[in-house]
């Protein structure tokens, strides 16, 4: 399983990345907004530090205006991939981007035919969304363990990406339930490492 870092905090990034086992991050606007930054900065010195895929979302709606963003963002870095949001658009820009060999991950997905709509269109990275289905009282790793299954019969190349992580029992159960990555905050990162038997034992 790889280990994205969900964040734009890129004093965090760099911290967390002295392990060596951070594979790539996710970012979105909103995340970007908070840190009071701009937009193509921080993701030029997110890819500076993280060689992996790093995620970078669009934010128009029209299928024309997705493209001429993922132009943009492509251009930042070579690992940078376009994350598209799971509408009509996003899927038919989804399919247009994989034509033309970009990395894409296909967001805000809350149900399994979202998923398989995502991975017909030839994502790269499919995000479905475990805290805020959990927030809506349905069980978020049930999903994954379903898409998992799924994809399984019909060998679908697209990769499952546990977003929306809140906590260390997410990570648990994403990685049982097979998801290809897990993105995970760096609170919630930071809390995966620490034990108080550990404490204790030191
Ligand atoms: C990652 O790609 C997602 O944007 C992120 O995990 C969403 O997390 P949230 O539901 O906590 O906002």
């Amino acid at each position: 399983m790889k280990i994205f870092l969900d964040s734009t905090n890129i004093e965090e990034i760099r911290e967390i990345n002295k392990l060596g086992i951070i594979d790539g991050i996710t970012t979105n606007p909103s995340l970007i907004a908070k840190s009071g930054k701009g937009f193509n900065q921080i993701l030029k010195s997110i890819c500076k530090e993280v060689k992996g895929p790093v995620s970078a979302e669009v934010t128009a709606e029209s299928f024309e205006n997705m493209l001429s963003e993922a132009k943009i963002l492509s251009k930042i870095s070579k690992n940078i991939v376009i994350k598209l949001p799971l509408t009509f658009n996003g899927l038919k820009a989804c399919k247009h981007l994989t034509k033309k060999n970009y990395k894409t991950n296909v967001t805000l997905c809350f149900t399994v035919p979202q998923a398989i709509l995502a991975a017909k269109a030839g994502a790269t990275y499919i995000s479905p969304f475990i805290g805020r289905l959990d927030d809506a009282n349905v069980d978020g790793v049930q999903l994954i363990r379903e898409i998992k299954l799924i994809f399984s019969h019909y060998n679908y190349e697209t990769k499952i990406l546990a977003a929306s992580i809140r906590t260390k029992n997410h990570v648990t159960q994403s990685a049982l339930a097979g998801a290809d990555v897990v993105t995970i905050p760096p609170k919630v990162f930071s809390s995966l490492v620490n034990h108080n038997l550990t404490d204790k034992g030191l």
